[in-house]
């Protein structure tokens, strides 16, 4: 089994190196490769995701991924900004089903923003549709607007769109997911207003028939984003479309306190995935090894639970990282009075401890 590691910018190389450290440590038989990706691969080959990149990470089993991005790249032209090399891996390894988690952590409810009581025990499950929407849906660009409110005006656009394959595949996975938890599914849509959400709605539904029973609601994506600030603990899974699921899933990991906590996977048919933390390459805190990087740590942990088939050796992981925050270590992101404040290596090297 083959694992591409692809750190990429800002903090990206410091937490996946801990991951890293901590996979090595399970004495499971996997090749690890690195490669360069975002930014750093623009300054090295002139694109963001390099054929050399891409292609390491088709023939890999799994990818492990740190972040990319920094401010420096932002006046570059939209195709070589570094954001477009996970937009190029998603859609050229066909990884539609993107799962994040937000679990708010006992030692940790006091982080949120949140009332204790709101988000303690929160264990929300969003399900992202991550190959299609508005994201990826063609034609987009500028042009001189034909009509609308300002006819002959410059004008730019990009179009939301959703086929039956798409919607029937990423329901599924949610119904299945939920089978594993409480049953209970709440698709987001915006059915009141877009055609494209309209139809997710009457597909998820379809879809549901099969899988009776699964609890299925559906909810307005602005009531979502509400209800996620007043009651998040009635979630269980989320199951969304591209756009949707970008924004409520950083609201439901910010709940938690913790972003630098949540690890997440992409998936495609044959699971075969892409994780990552569910934070970015954070500029601002690079190279000063004050990341958080659990995030990155349980994110190699669900790359052996789905890509890799080692469930044993993802719990190994995810108990050693209870075990750590128990003995109340905390990287700054997290760190509150009464515990002890730790770098991003001393966090790796108390996980590795951990293992047992
Ligand atoms: C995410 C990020 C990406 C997205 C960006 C970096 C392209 O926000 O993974 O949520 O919009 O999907
Ligand atoms: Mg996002």
């Amino acid at each position: 089994m083959k694992i591409a590691v692809l750190p990429g910018d800002g903090i990206g190389t410091e937490i996946v190196e801990q991951a890293v450290r901590v996979l090595k440590a399970l004495d499971l038989k996997f090749e690890m490769e690195q490669a360069l990706v975002g930014g750093v691969a623009y300054d090295a080959h002139g694109h963001p995701l390099p054929e050399s990149t891409l292609k390491l990470a088709k023939e890999a089993d799994a990818v492990l991924f740190g972040a990319v991005g920094d401010w420096k790249y932002d006046k570059l032209e939209r195709q070589f900004r570094p954001e477009q090399a996970i937009l190029g891996l998603r859609k050229n390894l066909g990884l539609f089903a993107n799962f994040r988690p937000a679990i708010c952590y006992e030692q940790l409810t006091h982080a949120s923003s949140l009332k204790p009581e709101l988000v303690a025990g929160l264990d929300i499950l969003i399900i992202r549709e991550l190959t299609g929407d508005i994201y990826f849906g063609q034609p987009r660009g500028k042009r001189t607007s034909p009509d609308g409110n300002f006819p002959g005006a410059e004008e730019a656009f990009d179009t939301m769109r959703y086929t039956r394959p798409e919607i029937e595949r990423i329901a599924r996975v949610a119904f299945e997911a939920a089978r594993k938890r409480s049953k209970r599914v709440t698709s987001v849509d915006k059915a009141n207003v877009l055609e494209t959400f309209q139809f997710w709605k009457d597909v998820v539904t379809e879809v549901h028939k099969d899988y009776p029973d699964v609890e299925l609601d559906h909810m307005y994506v602005d009531n979502a984003a509400m209800q996620l600030v007043k009651a998040p603990k009635k979630f269980d899974v989320v199951v969304t479309g591209n756009m949707f699921g970008d924004i409520l899933s950083d609201e439901a990991a910010m709940l938690t306190g913790s972003i630098g906590m949540l690890p997440s996977a992409s998936l495609n048919a044959s699971k075969q995935g892409l994780y990552e933390p569910s934070h970015g390459s954070a500029p601002d805190i690079a190279g000063k090894g004050v990341a958080n990087p659990l995030a990155t740590i349980l994110s190699a942990a669900m790359m052996l639970r789905y890509s890799l088939d080692q469930e044993e050796a993802a719990q190994r992981i995810e108990n050693a990282v209870k075990k750590v925050l128990a003995q109340g270590l905390r990287t700054p992101d997290i760190h509150s009075e009464g515990t002890t404040k730790v770098g991003t290596r001393e966090m790796g090297d108390a996980v590795l401890k951990a293992l047992g």
